[in-house]
């Protein structure tokens, strides 16, 4: 593959993004160009931001798994398409070439449409981190169906939320997975979800852990039967064929649930064209991926960064990726150095929450291990502190590697923010540079630009890039006020930022109601709801505290009506209750029982104050004259949980 669109020097960058900026259409169409297309577009780009709609190479048709895979196939077919290394380092590695990926993506096709699968319907994913998880996904995107990953870590009550709000009729799951010492029983936790379902037609399960399962007669079917049967259909004299269906640049490709700061998770749509350019675009401009390189993203596939980092953008440029099913802590926390030297990774890309907790562990587990062949780090999912970043950059990168910080979000697709590894200059705990196409812009609260340099506000993005957020699944007029109704014609992104003297953009955090608990989006309303369901609580109230390792942890102040004979026994309690309801990731760290909350005459919860005594800054609480009753933050700070 020759990556003619990848930006070699400072220069070439900022072209490149003045271009994007004065002739998005023409820069766009060039780029996309590169790609294989059934049709080619109309028109490059429709937009508004009122509705909004946004529309990429309208027109268009293409299957973005032959743009992953099928187009590879000649020069690469032999060339690893995916590397997988097991929770279990004595388990055999299991190297995927795209040969073999087009195989078992052409039989994922085939086993879908035997079991009743047609374009446009929505498969739910619950696996762990195996290749079939990526067969799935594709396989879905070869036949048009519309994939909705769920990260293994959610709960049933999660699950059976988002199957409802997809409509969803089919499940890919496993009977369980590894993570580290654990197994979960992710069937298990999927006949839960489906208690009282009318709707799901076939569950397909994967045998990974040989957990029990209960399998039910006429709904759920074993995977490996299923591409077995599938296997003699697409396999005719030794050649393997599933015609990929024909798709509108348009089309929805997948569904992903993110929090947000109101109600329940919202489902966040990508569609096929401009995904696929910008998850490509961005790979190969920032990690500067050479085509032997190996690629290794710690993320899940459960989240964003999965989808465009694991699978669409490397496969998308024929790199060989690598996917992890453990934890980085397991057996020791030299685990992701020993993958680096197995596999001589060359470019590693993980999250702040990773490197904290590597590093608490201490550099015995890092200087075991070479490292040599690393050429680029990166980071994502919240801000990097800058302790984190410079012992990432002096003991893994050995000062040798540049590290992107790379910012961006579910609704964006892909990374926005970053660094070009190696071309533009990079700065600790900076993201710096928009990418070519992105066009951010910081704004006071009432919506008012902030120009010129050396100023903070709100981040907003002016103008659209091709893999931005289309809609939310279901419910359109969600996706507008919450994104395109704060500020006239702009994107909202809900963080915070400054930019400093030299126009380098540093990302400082969320302003909403959202929390980031060890990279994971958790909105404080949703923990708030889960909490509240518990019986003998009258009300809460959920807030961010400074976390060493996880970035936020979580701090919930409870009005609790039932007698508290035994507080620790009822705080367990309330925590399960929030798994049960959520999943362990939204488990309040900090349970503090109060009498009352600090409101305003109109009923409002003053947050700002909550926050402030949960961060243990209680020295200047800040005007706390509109509260109803300021002896309540009184009671409040003197119970306060250290
Ligand atoms: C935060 C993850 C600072 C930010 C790809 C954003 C970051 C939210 C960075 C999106 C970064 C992500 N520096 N903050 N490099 N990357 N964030 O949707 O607050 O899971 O809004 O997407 O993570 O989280 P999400």
């Amino acid at each position: 593959m020759k990556y003619s669109y990848q930006i070699k020097s400072l220069d070439e960058y900022k072209n490149a993004y003045k271009k994007s900026v004065e002739q998005p259409e023409s820069f766009w169409a060039e780029i996309a160009d590169n790609f294989l297309w059934l049709k080619k577009w109309d028109s490059v780009l429709e937009w508004n931001f009122k509705d909004p709609k946004v529309e990429w190479f309208k027109g268009a048709k293409l299957n973005i798994t032959e743009n992953c895979i099928d187009r590879h196939l000649k020069e690469l077919g032999e060339k690893p398409a995916i590397i997988w290394e097991p929770n279990n380092p004595d388990e055999r590695v299991r190297i995927v070439t795209y040969n073999r990926l087009h195989k078992r993506v052409c039989q994922v096709a085939q086993m879908l449409t035997n079991l009743g699968v047609k374009k446009g319907d929505r498969v739910c994913i619950y696996m762990g981190m195996v290749p079939e998880l990526a067969y799935a996904i594709l396989g879905c995107a070869r036949i048009g169906a519309i994939h909705s990953v769920i990260f293994g870590g959610f709960s049933a009550q999660s699950i059976a939320d988002r199957l409802n709000d997809a409509n969803a009729q089919f499940i890919i799951t496993c009977d369980g997975s590894y993570r580290g010492e654990k197994v979960i029983p992710l069937k298990d936790v999927i006949d839960d979800a489906l208690v009282g379902n009318k709707t799901i037609k076939k569950v397909i399960v994967y045998t990974r852990t040989r957990t029990p399962v209960s399998m039910i007669k006429g709904r759920d079917v074993w995977w490996e039967d299923e591409m077995e049967y599938a296997e003699h259909q697409v396999e005719k004299n030794g050649i393997v064929q599933f015609p990929a269906t024909s798709m509108d640049a348009e089309d929805p490709l997948f569904i992903l649930y993110t929090s947000g700061s109101t109600g329940k998770p919202k489902g966040v749509v990508h569609t096929q064209a401009g995904y696929m350019v910008w998850t490509n675009y961005t790979f190969l401009n920032v990690f500067q991926y050479k085509p032997e390189q190996v690629y290794f993203c710690t993320a899940d596939i459960g989240w964003i960064t999965g989808h465009s980092y694991i699978v669409y953008g490397p496969l998308s440029a024929g790199a060989t990726s690598l996917m992890f099913e453990g934890i980085p802590t397991w057996p020791d926390a030299g685990r992701f150095w020993e993958i680096v030297d197995k596999h001589k990774v060359n470019i590693l890309y993980t999250a702040p929450t990773a490197i904290r907790s590597l590093m608490a562990h201490g550099l015995e587990h890092v200087n075991k291990h070479k490292l040599n062949s690393l050429e680029v780090l990166g980071s994502v999912g919240e801000p990097i502190n800058e302790e984190a970043w410079q012992w990432y950059y002096k003991n893994i990168g050995k000062e040798r590697c540049p590290i992107v910080d790379t910012w961006w979000q579910t609704e964006n697709g892909g990374i926005m923010i970053s660094t070009l590894a190696g071309v533009t200059p990079s700065k600790p705990s900076f993201a710096t540079l928009p990418l070519p196409g992105v066009q951010p812009c910081l704004v006071d609260e009432h919506g008012n630009e902030i120009l010129g340099n050396e100023v903070s506000g709100n981040l907003c993005i002016k103008f659209p890039w091709p893999g931005m957020i289309r809609t939310t699944y279901g419910d359109h007029e969600r996706c507008r006020t919450t994104y395109f109704a704060t500020y006239e014609n702009m994107y909202f992104t809900g963080d915070g930022c400054l930019r400093d003297a030299n126009g380098d953009y540093r990302i400082t955090g969320r302003v909403d109601d959202v929390l980031n608990v060890s990279g994971h989006r958790i909105g404080t309303a949703e923990v708030e709801n889960a909490i509240n369901m518990h019986t003998g609580v009258v009300e809460s109230a959920v807030v961010g505290f400074p976390h060493d390792i996880k970035g936020q942890g979580i701090y919930a102040y409870i009005i609790y009506e039932g007698k508290l004979t035994d507080e620790d026994q009822t705080r367990k309690d309330i925590m399960h209750t929030v798994s049960k309801l959520i999943g362990s990731i939204a488990k309040p760290d900090k349970i503090q029982f109060v009498k009352g909350l600090p409101k305003t005459r109109s009923g409002k919860i003053m947050r700002r104050i909550l926050r402030k005594i949960a961060e243990r800054e209680t020295g200047n609480l800040g005007d706390t004259s509109a509260l109803l009753d300021p002896s309540v933050v009184e009671d409040i700070k003197a119970g306060a949980i250290q």
